[in-house]
């Protein structure tokens, strides 16, 4: 099932997105929290430390496991994604260190590093709350569009587009890793519960082909159709009026 929360902007979707989150760390204190990078969760995870910040939030039994780690960059690598998460979310809330995981991106030998977070996530109990961003591509994680979905933690060359995408985070394009590790698609169809956020005009057209169009391994979110507890909160400017039939009553 598919429930669609249409917000004013991107601010009014971020704190949508950090309420379903709250609630999750309260319902569930010491749920496992999946968790994902990309410009779209920062304004979530700023609304997360705020509240954390005024006493409202306890992460201190909570478990995250992130999406994908691109291969080669070090945790200390300003784009690196456990820097991304360190600095927007881990350094300033009660979460254990010990208790976050990223795919080791300095693990050279792929099938060690995806085999290890498969274990990870399995040994987790399971995900929770799933967060996801959406790439133009329809990627989720790392996972590019391809010719069957991959189910598990796995090594992928990224696609050129994603490549260019990522360019503006780093100094020259030679610089933007050509490769990731991310969880599959199994990995996150397994998460009981989905949590995908869109935002921008820019997003509007891959959104609708993912959730409204045929599903396809070529636009990789199109599998959450399948999955019985997906939350989409986009804006106006994503959403246009393409999901009016699924709001929220
Ligand atoms: C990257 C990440 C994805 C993210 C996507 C979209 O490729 N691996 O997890 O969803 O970018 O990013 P943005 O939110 O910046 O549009």
């Amino acid at each position: 099932m598919m429930r669609v929360y249409c917000a004013k902007d991107y601010d009014h979707a971020s704190r949508i997105a950090a309420n379903i989150i709250s609630a999750q760390v309260i319902l569930k204190p010491d749920c496992v929290l999946g968790l994902a990078t990309g410009s779209t969760p920062v304004g979530t995870y700023e609304q997360l430390v705020k509240w954390y910040e005024k006493g409202d939030l306890d992460f201190s039994k909570v478990h995250s496991i992130n999406l994908d780690e691109y291969r080669g960059l070090s945790p200390e690598n300003d784009q690196s994604y456990r820097y991304f998460m360190n600095t927007h979310l881990f350094n300033h809330i009660n979460i254990n260190p010990a208790n976050t995981f990223v795919p080791d991106g300095l693990e050279p030998d792929a099938d060690k590093a995806c085999r290890r977070y498969n274990e990870i996530i399995a040994n987790s109990g399971g995900i929770d709350l799933q967060l996801l961003g959406l790439g133009h591509n329809g990627h989720i994680g790392f996972n590019e569009p391809c010719d069957e979905f991959e189910k598990e933690t796995h090594c992928v060359d990224l696609t050129q587009s994603t490549i260019d995408a990522n360019a503006r985070f780093f100094k020259t394009i030679d610089e933007v890793p050509k490769q990731a590790y991310t969880m599959g698609i199994k990995n996150i169809m397994q998460a009981k519960k989905v949590l995908v956020v869109v935002t921008g005009e820019g997003k509007s057209d891959i959104v609708k082909r993912a959730f409204l169009g045929p599903i396809t391994p070529q636009v990789p979110a199109s599998v959450l159709q399948l999955h019985n507890d997906v939350i989409l909160v986009g804006d106006k400017a994503a959403l246009q009026d393409n999901f009016n039939d699924y709001l929220s009553k």
